[in-house]
């Protein structure tokens, strides 16, 4: 009788532990959201438009050609912004690690910054893993 209560105590509590380790992953993604849709603003170069200037909702961050010109020249200015999905060549050769890296350090793996007018970001670690969590639920 007493080892019966305490497995049922012990599987309660293991429940109780994945619910909450999956409701802090949901956090997490919904912060990193927040953090790249309203207050980075990545899509604003890293996803394509329709002509009417609206988002192709259905390429969200799969890449996009660079709308603006600087007024005066900009050394190194790029004409695009790739695919920063779990499905693009980035994520694939940098991984979750690099990317949290960079968003942390503003430095590529190999330790270069990226072209303007991609910004050199400098987050907390926190801030950097929600936004890796998030671009990992986009599929
Ligand atoms: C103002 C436009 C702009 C915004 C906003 C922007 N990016 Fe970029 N991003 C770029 C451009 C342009 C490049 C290509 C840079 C290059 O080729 O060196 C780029 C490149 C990258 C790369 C690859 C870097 C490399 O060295 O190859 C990653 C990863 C990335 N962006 C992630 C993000 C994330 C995440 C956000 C939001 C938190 C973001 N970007 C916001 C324009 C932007």
């Amino acid at each position: 009788m007493r080892r019966f209560r305490f497995a049922k105590t012990a599987v309660l509590g293991f429940a109780g532990l994945a619910a909450i380790t999956l409701f802090a992953q949901d956090d997490k993604i919904a912060r990193g959201k927040y953090l790249v849709e309203e207050v980075a603003r990545c899509q604003d170069c890293h996803t394509p438009k329709m002509d009417n200037g609206s988002f192709i909702k259905s390429q969200w961050m799969k890449g996009a050609a660079i709308s603006v010109m600087p007024a005066a020249p900009i050394q190194g200015w790029r004409a695009a912004a790739p695919d920063i999905t779990p499905a693009g060549a980035i994520w694939k050769r940098w991984g979750d690690d690099g990317l949290t890296a960079f968003l942390e350090t503003g430095k590529s793996p190999r330790g270069a910054k990226a072209g303007a007018p991609m910004p050199t970001y400098n987050l907390k670690r926190e801030d950097a893993e929600a936004i890796v969590a998030f671009l990992k639920s986009l599929q």
